[in-house]
């Protein structure tokens, strides 16, 4: 089996490709290095089950070769990254809608198997716990780019819906939550990677707003599995399902636990929004999602504890010292 990756070379992609290759699969991957790095997919080289393409999912003939040949997709690639969007407004709109399109199109053309990366975003301004995929979606105006992406992958969302409804397509739709471990990038206000590198210099760790807003965090490898368990599940298509972990933490505890696990002697600062991301930007002061539609489908949950994920991770970014 040939799977399409788009976005492979990114953080949750190129680990997606290190399960795929493990498992046997052929594996082809997609991407323009926006936001991905070479070096995530540098060990599969060499792999007679892999293959690396350097371009941009907009390139529509490159997208029709790649998916002619592969028995299913995932596309990943996006723009991501609330700071990445706000800088980036117009390119990551059109790479967000353009590209999916593209994917969804093509892989009607040739009767492949996709599923579509959305995100927890997409929920909007919810103050409950948990989100539901059926819940409605709250947004503020258009005025605040940060939007832009919820926006853009929610269009994704109907777009692949309506190929489903009217032309049979079979795709499925997942809902990343906030995904954390080794090989994601701090540059693009990630939060996780930029506390535990700001601990390992013993820098500020620089906590946005009064800290007091929530988040659950996701193991990448819990993720990567249950991407691949979703490929598999014939009551999946035409669905949207969460990913996410259920461990609820402020964003001022884990700037906490950080600075412990690291045993960091940086201080915790507290900095406006308005100073970090100019007036674009509003926050969601939480984000806790579901997971009963996950595990009604195929039976698994992330459940890798943080501190086992916060580890792993310090242990990435200070191999990388
Ligand atoms: N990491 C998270 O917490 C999270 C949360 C919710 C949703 N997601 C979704 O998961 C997917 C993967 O995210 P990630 O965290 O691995 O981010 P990432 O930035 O590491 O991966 C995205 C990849 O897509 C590539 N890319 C971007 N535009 C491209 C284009 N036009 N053509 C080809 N490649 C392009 C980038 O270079 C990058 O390698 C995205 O769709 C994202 O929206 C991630």
């Amino acid at each position: 089996m040939n799977i399409l990756v788009t976005g492979g070379a990114g953080f949750i992609g190129s680990h997606l490709c290190d399960y795929l290759i493990s498992k046997g699969k052929y594996v082809s991957v997609i991407d323009d290095l926006s936001t991905g790095f070479f070096e995530n997919i540098v060990h599969l080289q060499g792999d007679s089950k892999f293959q690396y393409i350097n371009d941009t999912i907009l390139n529509k003939d490159r997208m029709d070769s790649l998916i002619r040949q592969c028995d299913a997709v995932v596309h990943l690639a996006a723009a991501v990254g609330v700071k990445y969007v706000i800088e980036n407004p117009l390119s990551s709109i059109e790479t967000n809608i353009c590209g999916t399109e593209i994917a969804l199109k093509l892989a009607n053309k040739y009767k492949k198997k996709i599923l579509i990366a959305s995100t927890s975003e997409v929920y909007g301004k919810h103050m409950h716990a948990p989100l539901k995929e059926d819940d409605n979606l709250i947004y503020g105006p258009p005025s605040t780019m940060r939007w832009s992406y919820a926006a853009s992958k929610l269009v994704d969302e109907f777009t692949a819906l309506a190929y489903h409804r009217t032309k049979k397509l079979n795709v499925g739709i997942f809902r990343c939550f906030n995904t954390i471990g080794p090989r994601q990038t701090g540059l693009y206000g990630m939060v996780v990677p930029r506390f535990i590198q700001q601990a390992l210099r013993d820098e500020p760790i620089t906590v946005f707003g009064d800290g007091r807003q929530t988040r659950t965090f996701t193991y990448v490898g819990d993720v990567v599995e249950s991407i691949c368990w979703l490929m598999e599940c014939e009551e999946a298509i035409g669905e949207v399902v969460n990913i996410g972990g259920t461990e609820e933490i402020s964003i001022s505890e884990l700037a906490e636990r950080i600075k412990s696990l690291v045993v960091s002697k940086s201080e915790i600062v507290y900095i406006p929004y308005e100073q970090a991301y100019g007036k674009d930007f509003e926050d969601m002061m939480r984000r806790v999602p579901s997971s009963e539609k996950l595990n009604s489908l195929i039976g698994f949950v992330p459940q890798t504890p943080l501190d086992t994920i916060l580890e792993s991770t310090i242990e990435y970014f200070r191999s990388m010292i």
